[in-house]
């Protein structure tokens, strides 16, 4: 994993990629295999994909893990998901943090097994010294959730006696995603085309990009597909020009 994007990478390539990884069950179905299979492979598209983002010039990428919908799936599927988490993090933080990547768990710990949720306070501490790259685990997250959470925040800091004004940059500080370069790019997998909840603030101005292909079968070359793709477009913001620069800091 390298701090500098290689030379290859997209001009204006998207800095923050999100993506909603998305079909491991129909992936396992079509070979006759339990969902659980599917969700094994889906750890290793994952693996791929993070080795590729910084290679592709991405800094940021985060993915939707398990969403708070997600609870009412049968409890056998809920614990192979759960399962994971402690597999991943058990296989792949030493490596991770090694190669410089910082990790945040975006989404709600209330909820969590205690076991993840140490679990996940445990990737958190140990990477979070790292910037050579953002990777932000959404995990019992929900876009409506976090919202609430951060306006609760306000409403408790406003209690506590500080002057809060309600505005955008406010709001936005509360959010799970606070301090992550804003969001250029969402990618959808398995030919679905909805947010599913998934980061509903910060898709203000993402583009989106919806592709076929089943999340276990995902790597590099999808995703330098999709980041082809917000290469075609034109960003606008609501004005009336092109916006050169991809970050939303570039409109006046
Ligand atoms: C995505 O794959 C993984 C999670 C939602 C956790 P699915 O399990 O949703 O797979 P499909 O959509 O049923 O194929
Ligand atoms: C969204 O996928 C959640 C994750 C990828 C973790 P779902 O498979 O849960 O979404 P729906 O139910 O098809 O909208
Ligand atoms: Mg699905």
């Amino acid at each position: 994993m390298s701090a500098e994007p290689v030379a290859t990478a997209p001009e204006k390539g998207p800095r923050h990629v999100a993506l909603i990884m998305d079909g491991n069950g129909r992936w396992a179905q079509r070979r006759g295999l339990p969902r659980a299979v599917g969700h094994r492979e889906g750890v290793q598209a994952l693996r791929r994909t993070i080795k590729a983002a910084p290679e592709l010039g991405v800094e940021c990428l985060t993915v939707f893990g398990f969403s708070t919908e997600n609870w009412s799936r049968p409890a056998d599927e809920v614990s192979d998901l759960m399962g994971l988490v402690r597999a991943f993090v058990g296989s792949d933080l030493n490596r991770l943090d090694a190669a410089g990547v910082r990790v945040k768990v975006l989404g709600r710990r209330k909820g969590l097994p205690s076991d993840i949720a140490a679990i996940v306070e445990r990737a958190e501490a140990q990477t979070a010294g790292n910037d050579k790259f953002l990777l932000q685990v959404a995990f019992n997250y929900g876009g409506r959730a976090d919202l609430v959470d951060a306006a609760q925040r306000l409403v408790d800091r406003a209690r506590a006696g500080e002057d809060v004004v309600v505005d955008e940059e406010m709001l936005g500080t509360g959010l799970s995603t606070a301090g992550s370069p804003p969001v250029d790019l969402i990618v959808r997998t398995s030919g679905e085309q909805r947010l599913s909840n998934f980061l509903l603030w910060e898709a203000a101005y993402a583009e989106m990009v919806f592709q076929e292909i089943l999340w276990p079968d995902y790597g590099a070359e999808a995703l330098a597909e999709a980041i082809a793709q917000f290469g075609q477009r034109e960003r606008r913001y609501g004005g009336r020009e092109a916006v050169t620069a991809p970050y939303g800091e570039a409109v006046s």
